[in-house]
């Protein structure tokens, strides 16, 4: 297998968030409420699936094999897209858990905000995956040996294994500390 597999099989997982969030954005506009449970559902799927163990395969591993080697300009220039877009969402998500903190205070005026993040991601998300799948994940693959690229699989298996650990290792550290 590609180490590209297991990052496309993701693709597939968010596209099918998204398609959800963007019910639930129809539901919030109809309504004029924001679910506070469901923002907290799609955040955390964000944060902790598609950033932290998705985004990390890319940056920490398979983006960071890429800056051992000379890339064309082309590749080097989407490769820094890619992180910067990666970026971006990242503080969406957080202009989003604001927003839901403001309107659980009794804002209402926040469920705009909500929307528009979750708009926002909804449009990120697909254009995102399309550069990645399209255009980029094929062609920078003739960087690698057949035994680089096994390496690579590897090391995205053990990516994966620790991802549970990290979350809940998260997850007491809040709750020790009164974070909810
Ligand atoms: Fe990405
Ligand atoms: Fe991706």
């Amino acid at each position: 297998m590609k180490p590209i597999g297991p990052l496309m099989w993701e693709h597939r997982l968010i596209e099918r968030m998204i398609r959800a969030v963007k019910v639930e954005i129809e539901r919030i506009n109809r309504e004029n409420t924001v679910n506070p449970v469901a923002v907290d559902v799609a955040v955390d799927f964000i944060r902790t699936y598609a950033d932290r163990t998705h985004h990390g395969k890319e940056e920490d591993i398979l983006f960071r094999e890429m800056k051992k080697k000379k890339l064309t300009p082309e590749h080097a220039r989407i490769m820094d897209e890619l992180m910067e877009e990666h970026r971006e969402g990242r503080k969406t998500v957080a202009r989003l858990v604001a927003a839901k903190e403001q309107y659980l205070k009794g804002d209402t005026s926040a469920v705009a905000t909500v929307v528009e993040c979750l708009r926002w991601l909804t449009e990120f998300y697909p254009k995102h995956i399309a550069k990645e799948d399209k255009g980029f994940f094929y062609p920078i693959l003739s960087y690698f040996s057949e035994d680089e690229q096994k390496a690579m699989l590897e090391e995205f298996w053990e990516f994966d294994r620790k991802m549970i650990h990290e979350k809940y290792n998260r997850a007491v550290d809040a709750f020790e500390d009164g974070r909810f």
